[in-house]
């Protein structure tokens, strides 16, 4: 397997329901990790990037949390619906995918 130019974390972490904090895995993250996995090799892309399942992330409250490396981009509130755009835009040709951008005071 080729190193690959993309890493792909997805936050998969759970709480116990009722958690002040929530969680992705509420979130289905656990099925959008399946499913970025099943894109990138629909696209015949698994030799640019990889998907690998993380513990929390950080900024629960803007999950699914997703970040891609090296670029360092953090998306938010990532659902089934931006699959496409991720692999496709930002996997397939380098832009990463504005909307999704999680905003810089997530951190504060
Ligand atoms: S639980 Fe996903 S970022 Fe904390």
């Amino acid at each position: 397997m080729p190193k690959p130019q993309y890493h792909i974390f997805v936050c998969t972490n759970t709480r116990p329901p009722g958690h002040p904090k929530g969680s992705c895995g509420e979130k289905s993250s656990e099925e959008l990790l399946m499913n970025l996995t099943m894109g990138l090799i629909e696209r015949n892309l698994m030799g640019k990037a990889v998907v690998t399942g993380a513990t929390c992330l950080g900024p629960c409250d803007r999950g699914t949390s997703v970040v891609i490396y090296p670029d360092g981009v953090w998306y938010q509130q990532v659902g089934e619906t931006d699959i496409a755009d991720i692999l496709d835009q930002h996997i397939g040709k380098g832009e990463p995918v504005d909307r999704l951008r999680m905003p810089d005071d997530s951190w504060d």
